[in-house]
């Protein structure tokens, strides 16, 4: 089985927190699951931003990217969050190798919108590294950054890169792990099963918003590209990719 388990910022933070995703990561490539990792740093790059007087600016949940988030992206999230789980991952026994979407055109991205500025759409995804990689037993650690057929260097949404990559190879399940128990209503009860057309009448509503909009976008585009299992949870939870990976019911399930 392969599987692409997408990581938010927000738990790659704390160390311990890290050390335990990590030893979930290590446990379930025992078990011959053959993995790739995706990971986000949201929160990080608010705060190196913010450090520096930059405040962030989103359109639909995503960062507004002018030169100097582009920078930043590269030291924050293809530099000490990619380099802290890859460390993490090493500790708990994986074979972990960090990259970024730009080495071996792994994602290739063109500008989403204009208004964006340096936000990537992946256009395309190119298994090979990955595939040569997960053959020797090595585990991909991938931060949310793509190269451009011009030359340039986008930021692109982790979980859209998540998805991207998760077609481009083909997985059989898609896990994103977050900061909040899964996917709320407006009355802030989980819901536990979601189709595309609930995603979208959610955002439509206003009910998911921010970094949900653009989670629950990605999910429905993993859905309609055939990924057969797309799970969002919270990565916090005891135990909660043995929960996944044994299909027990936790969090909310994206289908058709
Ligand atoms: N309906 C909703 N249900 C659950 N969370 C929601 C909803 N609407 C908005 N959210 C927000 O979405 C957030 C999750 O998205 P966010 O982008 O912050 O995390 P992530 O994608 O896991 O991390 P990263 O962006 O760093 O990769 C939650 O913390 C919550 O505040
Ligand atoms: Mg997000």
């Amino acid at each position: 089985m392969k599987a692409l388990i997408k990581i938010g910022g927000s738990l790659l933070d704390d160390p311990a927190a890290r050390a335990d995703i990590a030893r979930q990561i290590a446990a379930v490539a025992a078990t011959g699951v053959l993995v790739t990792i995706v990971h986000g740093g949201g929160k990080q790059m608010t705060r190196f931003l913010e450090e520096r007087g930059v405040q962030s600016s989103f359109v639909r949940g995503l960062r507004v990217t002018t030169d100097e988030t582009v920078d930043a992206v590269l030291k924050v999230l293809a530099g000490t969050v990619n380099t802290q789980l890859v460390a993490a991952l090493g500790k708990a026994g994986v074979r972990a190798v960090g990259l970024t979407g730009i080495d071996s055109a792994v994602a290739t991205a063109v500008q989403l919108d204009p208004e964006l500025g340096f936000v990537g759409k992946v256009v395309s995804a190119d298994p090979a590294l990955l595939e040569t990689l997960a053959a020797a037993n090595y585990v991909p650690v991938v931060a949310c950054v793509a190269g451009g057929e011009d030359g340039a260097i986008y930021n692109v949404n982790g979980d859209s890169m998540a998805v991207a990559v998760a077609s481009g190879w083909k997985v059989d399940r898609l896990v994103f792990l977050t900061d909040v128990p899964g996917v709320m209503n407006a009355e802030k009860q989980i819901l536990p099963v979601l189709t595309v057309a609930d995603c979208r009448k959610l955002i439509e509503d206003g009910v998911a918003t921010g970094g949900m909009q653009a989670k629950l976008n990605a999910a429905c585009d993993a859905v309609n590209s055939g990924v057969g299992e797309v799970r969002i949870v919270r990565g916090s939870d005891p135990d909660i990719v043995a929960k996944v990976f044994a299909s027990e019911p936790a969090g909310t399930g994206v289908i058709v």
